[in-house]
């Protein structure tokens, strides 16, 4: 079905598929307004816990939403679609974004529109750089995925490569317990990386194989333990040790990523990539990317930390390509948890 849009038009986004409770408003294709309201109350548990997460949902969906609405100076009966993550997420937190979004298509009669959360993350690219050119590239590296994608076109995504046991923000989540630092403990890695020595340790770069674009990350955590109980029985490091350790776990990291991301953009003959999801914000991965797309001639699509972390502009984004292709969902669209692994921190393994 095409139904060509009617221009001017006026989206609202809802995200809900783990602990970001997110609304925004996208007016002719832009970002008009982006609310988040980020679940604190996880870190005591060291993970997502998805209960806590569903009921925090719950309180935060009605005011953000309202926010969200307010900020862009606009009113639901001024809305001509509500777009909403439908997948992979965990399942609880998922229904209350689904839920709130149909009741709000039925109540003011308009359609709705179901996102793939993973394609959102894709397309995120578009809110920083909306001239950026298809094809590209995509290095999607979150707290729930390592995923490399070509992305062919705003409804066309070719899956090369994922992990087979840890997404790259769970490696730097779980590293940084056993260090002793707090949830989540990826930026916390990056912040004491800064003063540390990248080649003061060598930890394992997994599956580098050139026959292979999938990652994985068991034989990095499993080496930085075996590490700590050699070197540290002790006590946990501190000072310049733990920046070194850091420092040097954030490159082996780092490293995979970057290298295993230009080789497949060679493979592929493609010019242009892009690093989206919420370890995106790392400085040493942007830094080395950077470095790497310039060395290489590519192009590098850089988004910006807050449209990295789950967000609603990027459903919105999302959302709005369908909305002009008239792509609608049914009112008995479901959520689903979806065959993507969902469980960040060991809490929760979810496959439909
Ligand atoms: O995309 P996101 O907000 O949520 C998921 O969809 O999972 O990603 C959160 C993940 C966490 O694992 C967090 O530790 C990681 O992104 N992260 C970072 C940095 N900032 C966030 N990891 C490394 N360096 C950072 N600066
Ligand atoms: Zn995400």
């Amino acid at each position: 079905m095409f139904i060509a849009a009617t221009m001017p038009a006026t989206l609202l986004a809802i995200e809900s598929s783990c602990d970001e409770t997110s609304a925004a408003v996208i007016r002719d294709g832009a970002v008009a307004s982006l609310v988040i309201a980020s679940q604190k109350e996880h870190s005591a548990w060291g993970g997502v816990m998805p209960e806590l997460a569903s009921r925090s949902h719950v309180r935060a969906i009605a005011p953000t939403i309202t926010e969200a609405l307010s900020n862009a100076g606009t009113t639901p009966a001024e809305l001509s679609a509500v777009a909403v993550t439908t997948q992979p997420g965990l399942i609880g937190s998922l229904l209350v974004g689904v839920n709130a979004a149909k009741g709000m298509a039925a109540a003011l009669g308009i359609p709705l529109i179901g996102v793939h959360h993973i394609e959102a993350h894709l397309l995120s690219v578009l809110i920083d750089t909306p001239q950026a050119e298809f094809p590209w590239l995509s290095l999607v590296v979150s707290g729930g995925h390592t995923l490399l994608y070509v992305v062919r076109a705003a409804d066309d995504f070719q899956l090369l490569g994922s992990t087979r046991d840890d997404a790259a923000g769970e490696a730097f989540d779980k590293g940084a317990k056993m260090l002793g630092l707090g949830y989540p403990g990826g930026p916390l890695v990056d912040q004491h990386a800064r003063n540390g020595n990248r080649t003061a340790h060598t930890f394992p770069r997994g599956l580098l194989s050139p026959t292979t674009h999938d990652f994985s990350f068991s034989g990095l955590k499993t080496a930085l333990r075996y590490f700590l109980r050699d070197r540290f029985p002790d006590q946990i490091p501190t000072g310049q040790d733990l920046a070194d350790i850091c420092a040097s776990y954030q490159e082996a990291i780092v490293e995979t990523r970057v290298e295993k991301t230009i080789r497949a953009a060679a493979a592929h003959g493609l010019r242009r990539v892009s690093v989206v999801g919420g370890v995106s914000a790392n400085s040493r991965l942007k830094q080395r990317m950077e470095q790497e797309c310039n060395k290489h001639g590519l192009a590098n699509y850089i988004i910006k930390p807050i449209h990295g972390t789950d967000n609603a502009a990027m459903i919105g984004i999302a959302g709005w390509h369908k909305f002009l292709a008239g792509n609608f969902s049914p009112l008995s669209v479901t959520a689903r948890a979806s065959t993507i692994r969902a469980d960040r921190h060991g809490t929760v393994r979810v496959k439909g």
